[in-house]
């Protein structure tokens, strides 16, 4: 069986897709098969594997997946990174939202399309900007939650909501799902706002807080634009090694 991961924050900007496309990456490098699937109508996690948006209708997306049109396995598509898979997402996932919102089983259907499709070590889930129908189908399809956190005056706000909205899965549907781990992306370690933040994030979650920072770097921003994950774009950078050692904890944390 695979470990499904949810990389959830309603929200937006806070390097979310940055987060699940560079996890992704490093587990896949460290030998792990490895499928992110692209769960946000703005597909930046496939375009940001240099995948061509307009070409993806008749191979078919996470929109057919949720209206079952589609099996997950019929949707995958290889990248161009060893033991990396993607299942990818365009615009249409948003109408196949609105339609998903009257239909029978609607909150267990990507945990279904999952648990249909065998293969994978590690399967990493991209979620959108909201607390959605979208983002629960990804609470409760995961084992899971990575939360990244912005280290900004108000990254704190609105995760009440998320807790209590994970509170709720739990209690409904799925008993086991965990926060593995928060973390704090766009470090800027020379301003004491950065640090603070830092410091109230540890205190909010005692014991959840990644060793590991993710620094504001501008490699990391350009990496998209090419295509290819930070750890072929520049994987000397800052934000490489960061990622880089965000997953050997995630490994470990897994683990454990
Ligand atoms: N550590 C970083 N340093 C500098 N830029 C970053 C960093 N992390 C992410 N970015 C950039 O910030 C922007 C937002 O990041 P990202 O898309 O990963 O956030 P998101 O949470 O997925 O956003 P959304 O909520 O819209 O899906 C992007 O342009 C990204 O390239
Ligand atoms: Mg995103």
């Amino acid at each position: 069986m695979s470990t499904v991961i949810s990389v959830t924050n309603q929200k937006g900007g806070v390097g979310k897709t940055t987060t699940a496309v560079s996890v992704a990456y490093y587990l896949a490098k460290a030998g792990h098969k490895t499928l992110l699937i692209d769960f946000d109508p703005q597909g930046n996690a496939t375009s940001g594997l240099g995948i061509d948006k307009q070409k993806l209708d008749e191979n078919g997306t996470m929109s057919e997946v949720m209206l079952e049109t589609k099996l997950l396995q019929e949707v995958i598509m290889q990248t161009k990174q060893k033991n990396l898979d993607l299942a990818p997402a365009t615009s249409q996932l948003a109408n196949s939202e609105v339609e998903l919102a009257k239909a029978s089983r609607r909150f267990t259907r990507l945990k279904n399309a999952i648990n249909n499709t065998q293969g994978y070590d590690y399967v990493i889930i991209d979620n959108p900007p909201s607390l959605s129908l979208l983002t629960v189908n990804g609470l409760i399809a995961a084992r899971y939650v990575l939360l990244p956190v912005q280290a900004e005056f108000y990254a704190l706000e609105g995760l009440g909501q998320l807790l209590e909205t994970m509170k709720l899965v739990r209690k409904n549907m799925n008993p086991t799902l965990d926060l593995v781990g928060v973390l704090p992306t766009m470090v800027d370690s020379r301003t004491t706002l950065s640090s603070q933040v830092h410091e109230e994030i540890k205190k909010h979650f005692p014991g959840k807080v990644f060793k590991t920072v993710i620094p504001r770097n501008i490699r990391l921003a350009e990496a998209p634009s090419h295509g290819v994950p930070i750890g072929v774009y520049d994987r000397f950078s800052k934000g490489a090694r960061a990622y880089k050692s965000v997953t050997k904890e995630l490994l470990e944390r897994v683990a454990a």
